[in-house]
Formats: structure tokens, sequence, C-alpha cells
């Protein structure tokens, strides 16, 4: 099928590789001329693992290709809109501008029966509206959530764990037009739920809502495991077993940041005030707090360690990514936790194996090093703030070799206590003994 994607981001970039692999003809179109030069030349933009292999298989194939220009969607049967919905400056609600702009820029191009699918998250309520200006140009629109990963975005777009089509009542076609995109996907069994607008948007918000509280919830049982010596992390376990309940995302630590989780429970806050609905998502403003107070403790943690303040003693802080496998530092807690302890006057050294070039725009003025040898040399203590395998791995002998003080902080909880208590470091670790 030809179709286009607007909007290149994270999103978009990947699910126009990955339809092109899936054998589709694509265009990739975006706003930014850089972007779109870095991806017509089969170079992802941010990192992200498999991309740029799959940029260039689908380039070299001439199934997918990029422009600057919205006239280059026409043609296509389906638009994809996959541009970003961040949380606006001055509320918690979602900004809608680019989602806007891409419908309005789409219009002169579409013809008679294209169908428009929404990608980005957008508050409930925003595909009805969309869907009165698209039916005005003749075509149609369809609610398509999209629930990928960063790190695993190549995987999670080529096997979902579900499809969400969300449609008018009775829109045959569009469900049709769908299955043909995604027959491959559907061939494997993936499960498909074809619903209304509403409940289409609804399902992603939701679906992060519960992500998050199910993180907020073992942070807040962290809370409780510090106050009582108990271990956060064999209490997860613990519960875990219970299939009800279940292991993942219950990793306690310096809780969630990234593009999607933060800004998505506060617009959806946003949007059921709006719906008259506040008192349902109450519990929401909680998992926000619990997950900003771990980076207080953290801090206090950091404090602790260096003997009361942190003025003047030399931190190394290991990971400034908002998670593993990834350069994303947007509402990255490691960044923000980095930042505020050189607020407080510590002389913080900072490394990420990707993360460094994209922290540097944000706080240009932290400094950053290539490796945890490097920001470890001569410190007082040394901070792990995000769990790469590279910092998992690291061995406590040779980095106590290095250090001036063998004092860390497990940000995480993705270190061995035993190991590095036995190599004589002073170990401390959020929500646990
Ligand atoms: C999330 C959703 O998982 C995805 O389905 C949606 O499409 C976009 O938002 P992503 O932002 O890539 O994906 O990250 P995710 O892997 O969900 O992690 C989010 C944050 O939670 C990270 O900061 C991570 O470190 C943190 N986290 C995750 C925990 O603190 N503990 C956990 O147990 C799991």
């Amino acid at each position: 099928m030809k179709i286009s994607v607007i909007g290149c981001g994270y999103l978009g970039a990947v699910h126009a590789a990955c339809m092109a692999d899936l054998g589709h003809d694509v265009v990739g179109i975006d706003v930014d001329p850089a972007k779109i030069a870095q991806l017509a030349s089969g170079v992802a933009p941010f990192f992200e693992p498999g991309l740029s292999a799959l940029l260039a298989s689908s380039l070299a194939t001439g199934r997918l290709r990029f422009s600057t220009d919205v006239s280059d969607a026409a043609g296509a049967a389906v638009h994809f809109v996959a541009v970003g919905t961040p949380q606006l400056g001055d509320s918690y609600a979602a900004d809608l501008r680019y989602v806007d702009a891409a419908i309005s820029s789409l219009l002169p191009h579409l013809a008679p029966g294209d169908l428009v699918a929404g990608k980005s998250t957008v508050p409930v309520g925003t595909a009805e509206r969309l869907a009165a200006i698209v039916e005005g140009a003749g075509a149609r629109l369809a609610w398509n959530p999209e629930f990928l990963r960063e790190g695993y975005a190549v995987k999670d777009t080529l096997s979902p764990d579900r499809l969400v089509y969300g449609v008018r009542q009775g829109d045959e076609a569009s469900v049709a037009a769908l299955d043909e995109l995604y027959a491959a996907t559907i061939s494997r069994g993936t499960p498909r739920v074809v619903t209304d607008f509403a409940t289409a948007e609804l399902v992603k918000v939701a679906a992060n809502a519960f992500l998050a509280t199910k993180i907020s919830f073992i942070n807040a049982m962290a809370e409780v495991a510090e106050a009582t010596g108990a271990d956060v992390t064999q209490l997860a376990d613990a519960i875990g077993y219970d299939a009800r309940i279940g292991r993942r995302f219950l990793n306690a630590g310096l809780g969630f940041g990234g593009g999607c989780l933060p800004k998505d429970i506060r617009g959806f806050m946003a949007r059921a005030e709006e719906l008259g609905v506040d008192q349902a998502l109450g519990f929401l403003r909680e998992v926000d707090s619990i997950n900003l107070r771990r980076r207080e403790r953290m801090v206090d943690l950091a404090r602790e360690v260096c003997g009361g303040d942190v003025a003047g003693k030399r931190i190394a802080v290991l990971g400034l990514a908002f998670k593993p496998d990834s350069d994303d530092v947007r509402d990255s807690p490691a960044l923000d936790v980095a930042a505020r302890l050189a607020e407080l006057g510590a002389v913080v050294r900072a490394t990420d194996p990707e993360a460094i070039e994209t922290s540097r725009r944000l706080r240009p003025t932290l400094d950053y090093v290539a490796t945890a040898e490097e920001a470890a040399e001569g410190a007082d203590a040394v901070l792990v703030l995000t769990e790469w395998a590279q910092y998992r791995e690291l061995d406590p002998v040779q980095l106590g070799s290095v250090v001036g003080t063998r004092a860390i902080v497990d940000g995480r909880n993705c270190l061995d206590p035993v190991a590095w208590r036995a190599a004589g470091w002073h170990y401390r670790a959020l929500g646990r003994p």
C-alpha cells in the first residue's frame, strides 16, 4: 500500500521504516530539514537499536523515502499522523498545535476515500473533532494508537502486543485498510481491538497511567521499606510471583521519566478536569508526587554518603538517559538529579553511553566525560542513575581503585550489594537497607 507518515520523530521515523520493511511504499514527512536529510541518508537522528539498519535496508529497496514537502503525501491511501503532543508550558494539558498543523497541511492533498490514521497520543475527544475536518475533504479518520517503547521501538512496531483501531461506527473501509496494512502482524495472531474514537484514544493514556501507577506503587513501598529496614527488591520479587500482579514494571528506583509517561498522566488529569471527572484521576496526582519524591530522596542519599553536605564534593553520575538503550533525556530523573547536585555545589562529573550530547543541549554547564572510570576518578561518591548494562557489570574492585572514597548509591537497584560491600564499598540504594 502507498502510505505517508507525517512527523518523523521517535514514533514516525520508526513507523515509516517498519511499514516499508513490511513491503509498503512509504514517504516520511517532517518540517525539520536536518532530520529529513539524516533519515534519507539512512542515519537515525536518535539512538534506537536496529533503526539505522532498518532505514538502510528499506531505503535500498526504494520503498522508503523522506521529504519536507507535505504535497509528497498526495497519492498515498493511508496517511499516518505521528507528530508530538508535548505538555504545554503553562499547564498539564497536551499541546495539540502540531497535530492541528499536520491535519491542516495534509488537507489540500487528501483524495476522497483516503484514510488519515492518527498515531499521536491525544486528549480524548480530539479524534472526533479532527474527523469532522477530514470528512469535510471526503476522507476518513481512524485513531490507531502506538505503544512502542524506546529502546525496543523496532521490535514493538513490527511485533506489537495488540492493534487498536478507533473508527466511526460501521466504517468497514477503514478497518479493511488497516487490516491490509498490518496483514503480516495480524497473520501471526496479534489481537486487534476495533472500537470507537474515544476508547482508542483512552486506551493509550490508560495504559501509560497504569504503568506509571505500577512504578509509583513500588516506589511508595520503597519509601515504607526505607522507614522499616525492609528490602523493596525482595518485596517486588515476592509479590510479583502472584500472576495477577506480575514482576514487570515493579523495579523500584529513581522513577519514571521520558517523553511519554510523565506528560501523558498530566495530560490525562488535565482532560479529566475539563470533563468534570477529575476526582476519578486524583490518584495520578499522587503517582506523579511519589515519582518526583524519589529524586529528592536520591539527593538525600548522596548527601548522606558525602557526610551530610555535597557542596565541594566530587560526585560521579553514571547514567543520564531516562532509561537504558536510549539517548532520550526528556524529563529524565537522572539528568534532573545531576543538575540538582550541581546546584547544591557538588562537583559533578557525569557520563552516559549515549546521552551526553542530548544532555548537553538541556544542561550545557554540567561537566560531561566519556567513561565511568573518568567520572569516578577521585570521586567522593558514585551514583548509578540509569541501569545501562555496562554500569550493571562494573567491577567494584577495579572502580574502587580509581575513586577517592568507596561510596556508591544505586539509584536503580541494579547492582549486587554483596559484591560491592565485599569490595569495601559503602553501598546505599533506594528502598533497601
Ligand atoms: C512508555 C510505554 O512503556 C510505552 O508503551 C508507550 O508507548 C510510551 O511510554 P517508554 O517511555 O519508552 O515507553 O519507557 P518505559 O520502558 O515504559 O519506561 C518509562 C520509565 O519508567 C523509564 O524512566 C524507566 O526507567 C521507568 N521504569 C520502568 C521504572 O522506574 N521501573 C520499572 O519497573 C519500569
